[in-house]
């Protein structure tokens, strides 16, 4: 019955609405305040993690609420019957992902009216990205492409109205520089989170410096975001939880015994005060939700209105106080309309620590697996979409499958998904979908293939368990198998490809008919004996490839005489008496010491340093996924290393047997500037009871004086100093070590004035430099802790009834520290994250063929990375081009990009915010005053693109289509095509 009532309701509201004046959103449609008075903007808001104590689904349906009571659909029925309910209420939406599922299944009379909340500024999307992804653990390229799919589906729908501008990143476990600067690139005025490190809110609080301008970026001047961050915690208005989630006292103003008007109006004016003191203007934003809140909407609401009522009655006897409802971007706008200036901010807010003894690094390293997985993710997403604009690929079924995969790779970058803070039900189901969705994407891939690599007919299998060497297209052998190189790169590239394969002799050839260079090698027997692993295949063959865009080679079974193919040599440590062995290749050279089987040292660029790398552990009793927080020092393994060495002419391995549950391959290639450490750890021992934190450390006599570098989101690098912190003293009494961890998304370097010494990664971690010269990695943890108030589950990952392995590599390069040199840092890791794709085939009665040809971007500057190419909308390609050099390693760059867009089938392009969504020239942010220039604006500043957005169509002449680039800079594009 209840049920009727309400849809009646809400026909007659819509009717009324209908017939009101015309719509406003954004700042003009913001609530008025009071120039003399302290304005108390009440922000309604639910914090709906997609994915974290429940799956992503179960949080929507409600499902399984004994767990967690979440049920996100619930929310969305009752936020938006409410708003209807009085124009002036407000909510803001966060997560699209949440948002679309919903918006999807409505009928049309809600969704007409949900626009009319809209397009008044009263259900207002905030953040809106797919998901409010972590800032610690994530590429930038995948935070750029879920906010892109979030904004696109919010532009779609609503129009200007829908989007976004504020971000909102209010639970992430810290801040990222590169972050704030997505941000600003993408048009938006600011954002508001509530992690900090505990001593520096304490004393942000005490300096007036809570709100502050992020300058965001070293290399690019100008690219600042306004930064807030909020008096509490999201989640908490102490006392004044409305939800059914709290009990916290409503307002009860009846002719009651329990009238508690004067009370609870004492209490709020009194905590406004608080927050009052410590930010610069006269208005203060208190946010009103937390996690899955307003389930129930109106007992939100009416409590909220009975207290806006009661607070603002007490201006007639004097109170200045004045509260309304009200949305993060009007908090905004009024700061900005304030003409006040704010202190600056230039590093970044990493690590996070609530309490001493809560440093929030563990989670830089949290289920390892899956945050390879997700790169893997990543890796077939750009391939899957740069392959479908080449074969124009834009069938229902293609569209939905690649849509489907952009959406999960934005579920992944959730603050409880690339983190590892979920539970382990969870990951199982993030892992699913992951699955599911690159198998998906994969299907394009192949169907791409088939047009452009000329083999109608071709497999095109990717093999997914290519890193335990697995694949069941070649498992019965590799005779006649055809391997399908993508390259994502703009450039051409050369690699070393590894098959698995039985032990046989093979040849290789190109398209050409010519014979490459192979070699096979053992696959470590510590894999082969892994419990599931399939072990057809206990070798991998080994060449070198190279390609433009696409390129096949072709590889048959041979006699051994007719191999072409250099044999592997076996050599066991000590066989002639010498204390050391070297493996070398013509450009790097390394001494493994035989007594203790470890690596010594390394010579490379004309620089030689004895490095030596150990393996440790952190034993302790309460970490969990989210802190790392040690019991005592590092437990360093003593133990002698087993160690063999199998030289052939393209790769040299160094196999090296730690103990049951640790190996590890170190690797050079002929050719290749730099050293493979591939190491397999697990299942970690749990027979004392106690957790580990598993560490790799590599010991240097480089002086780098407490000074490390590692890199933001994958970009621009932040200069770390051991025990120090840009504006505060951070409490390192009690976690000396892990308060020393930052986030390593790509990379770590340190060096003095001769030499540098850097690691590259394969996924995140955590890394640090505890002593000079010293680097250390979080590679794996097992903790047996459930912390009570978070997750509820202790960090202890089991596969096949064990503790779970995790396999990955580091790259290690030591170089002269000379200025520049880095740049060659920036193309190892852009062909780390982006190597080729390796799709196979079987040759049986395929011609040789030589791909079709494809849009060309080699000829592109070196230092300008192809970031994305797309399907937008029907007809439309976007395109990025990204500087991926610093200031210190290039400068600007110019080329033209019109062969590229007449080889799209170009009819127009314009130039758009990094999102897509918005036309660059449509962009107008709200500009902040910085203290430092020692004045007051006179007026309100706003600011536009700081170049002018390349707009061009098909007939005009070639020198529109020129692009210039500074270091660092992204630009995006929009070709629409015939
Ligand atoms: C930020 O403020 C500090 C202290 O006032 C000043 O030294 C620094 O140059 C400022 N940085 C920027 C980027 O404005
Ligand atoms: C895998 O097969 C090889 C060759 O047949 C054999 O030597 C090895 O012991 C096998 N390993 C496992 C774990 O079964
Ligand atoms: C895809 O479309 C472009 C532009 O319309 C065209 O030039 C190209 O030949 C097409 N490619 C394929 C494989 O059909
Ligand atoms: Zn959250």
């Amino acid at each position: 019955m209840a049920y009727f009532g309400r849809i009646l309701l809400l026909s007659i509201l819509l009717v009324v609405f209908v017939n009101q004046s015309r719509a406003v959103c954004g700042y003009e449609s913001c609530p008025e305040t009071k120039a003399n008075m302290v304005n108390i903007h009440l922000v309604p808001h639910s914090h709906n993690d997609v994915g974290w104590l429940k799956t992503v689904d179960q949080s929507y349906y409600g499902y399984k609420n004994k767990i967690h009571h979440a049920g996100v659909q619930y929310i969305l029925d009752s936020v938006v019957t409410q708003l209807l309910q009085d124009s002036k209420r407000r909510f803001i939406q966060v997560e699209t992902a949440f948002f679309a599922k919903w918006w999807n299944v409505q009928s049309e009379t809600t969704k007409r009216a949900v626009t009319k909340l809209v397009n008044e500024g009263r259900f207002e999307f905030t953040g809106g990205a797919w998901s409010m992804n972590d800032e610690a653990a994530v590429n930038y390229q995948a935070v750029i492409d879920q906010f892109t799919v979030g904004l696109k589906f919010l532009d779609d729908t609503f129009g200007a109205c829908g989007r976004p501008r504020v971000g909102w990143q209010i639970d992430t476990f810290g801040h990222s520089r590169e972050q704030a600067a997505i941000f600003a690139h993408m048009g938006y005025d600011g954002q508001f989170f509530s992690r900090m490190d505990h001593n520096d809110k304490d004393a942000r609080m005490n300096n007036l410096a809570m709100e502050m301008i992020w300058d965001a970026s070293e290399s690019m001047s100008g690219v600042s975001l306004f930064s807030g961050m909020l008096y509490n915690f999201y989640s908490d208005t102490p006392g004044f939880c409305f939800d059914i989630l709290c009990t916290d006292e409503p307002v009860i103003d009846g002719a009651s015994e329990e009238n508690n008007v004067k009370q609870r109006v004492d209490d709020f004016i009194s905590y406004a005060q608080n927050v009052s003191d410590v930010y610069i203007t006269n208005h203060i934003m208190v946010p009103m939700g937390g996690d899955f809140q307003y389930e129930d909407a109106k007992v939100n609401y009416k409590n909220m209105d009975k207290l806006i009522k009661y607070i603002n009655e007490r201006q007639a006897s004097g109170s200045n106080y004045n509260i309304f409802y009200s949305t993060p971007s009007c908090y905004l706008n009024s700061l900005h309309q304030s003409l006040q200036s704010w202190p600056n901010k230039t590093q970044d807010f990493f690590p996070y620590a609530h309490e001493k003894n809560s440093f929030w690094t563990g989670f830089f390293t949290s289920r390892p697996t899956q945050k390879r997985f997700e790169r893997d993710g990543n890796h077939m997403l750009q391939i899957a979409k740069q392959l479908s604009v080449f074969a124009n690929l834009t069938s229902e079924q293609h569209n939905q499958d690649l849509d489907y995969l952009r959406q999960v790779m934005g579920v992944m970058q959730h603050h409880d998904a690339i983190t590892g803070t979920e539970r382990q039900a969870v990951s199982d189901d993030y892992d699913r979908m992951m699955y599911d969705a690159i198998v998906g994407a994969s299907n394009n891939a192949r169907d791409a293939l088939r047009i452009l690599a000329n083999m109608p007919n071709g497999e095109f299998e990717s093999c997914l368990r290519l890193n335990i060497s697995e694949c069941a297209f070649t498992k019965d052998g590799a005779d006649n198998v055809v391997v399908t190189l993508y390259n994502p790169l703009a450039h051409t590239s050369t690699q070393y490809v590894r098959i698995p394969v039985k032990e046989e002799r093979y040849q290789v050839t190109d398209e050409k008919g010519r014979a490459v260079p192979s070699q096979v090698v053992p696959v470590p027997w510590q894999v082969l004996a892994l419990a599931y692993r399939p072990n057809d295949t206990q070798h991998e063959l080994v060449f070198q490839a190279t390609a433009n865009k696409i390129a096949s080679y072709y590889i048959k079974k041979v006699e051994s005489s007719e191999a072409k193919h250099s044999t592997i040599k076996q050599i066991s440590p000590g066989e002639d008496g010498n204390s050391e062995t070297v493996v070398e290749n013509s450009l790097v050279k390394l001494v493994i010491d035989n007594q203790t089987g470890r690596l010594k040292s390394v010579e490379m660029n004309g620089v030689s340093e004895q490095i030596v790398q150990n393996f440790g552990v952190y034993k302790t009793r309460t970490s969990c996924a989210y802190t790392f927080r040690q019991d005592g020092d590092i437990e360093v393994l003593e133990n002698d290393f087993e160690f063999t060495v199998y030289e052939g002419s393209l790769v040299k391995e160094v196999h090296q047997h730690v103990n049951d549950w640790i190996s590890q391959v170190i690797r050079i290639y002929e050719g290749a500037n730099r050293v493979e450490l591939e190491w397999l750890v697990g299942p970690i021992p749990i027979d004392d009871q106690l957790g580990s934190e598993f560490v790799t450390n590599f010991k240097s006599g480089i002086s780098s004086n407490g000074v490390f570098y590692t890199d933001s989101n994958g970009r621009e690098l932040m200069k770390r100093e051991k025990d120090k912190r840009e504006d505060f003293v951070s409490d390192l009494s009690r976690q000396p070590v892990s308060g020393n961890f930052y986030p390593v998304t790509s990379r770590i370097a340190l060096q003095d004035d001769a030499k540098r010494l850097v690691l590259l990664t394969d996924r995140s971690q955590g890394g640090a430099s505890l002593q000079d010269g010293a680097l250390e990695m979080l590679l794996h943890r097992r903790h047996l802790f459930n912390d009570g108030g978070g997750v509820g589950e202790a960090l202890n990952e089991t596969q096949y009834g064990k503790g779970l392995i995790a396999r990955g590599r580091l790259y290690l390069t030591l170089d002269s520290a000379t200025d520049g040199d880095t740049a060659t840092e920036r193309r190892t890791e852009k062909e780390l994250l982006l190597p080729f794709g390796k799709f196979f085939s079987t040759a049986g009665g395929v011609q040789r063929a030589a791909a079709k040809s494809v849009p060309d971007f080699d000829d592109l500057p070196q230092s300008v990375h192809l970031l994305t190419l797309e399907h937008f909308h029907e007809n439309e390609v976007l395109i990025r081009f990204e500087h991926f050099l610093d200031k210190f390693e290039g400068r600007v760059t110019s080329f033209n990009i019109r062969d590229i867009f007449d080889s799209l089938g170009g009819l127009a392009i314009r130039e758009t915010t990094l999102d897509g969504s918005l036309p660059l020239s449509d962009m107008k942010r709200l500009k902040f005053h910085a203290q430092e220039s020692g004045t007051h604006p006179a007026s309100v500043e706003y600011s536009t693109a700081r170049h002018k957005p390349l707009e061009a169509v098909k007939s005009d002449e070639a020198s529109l289509f020129a692009v210039t680039l500074y270091p660092m800079q992204i630009r995006t594009f929009i070709i629409t095509k015939e």
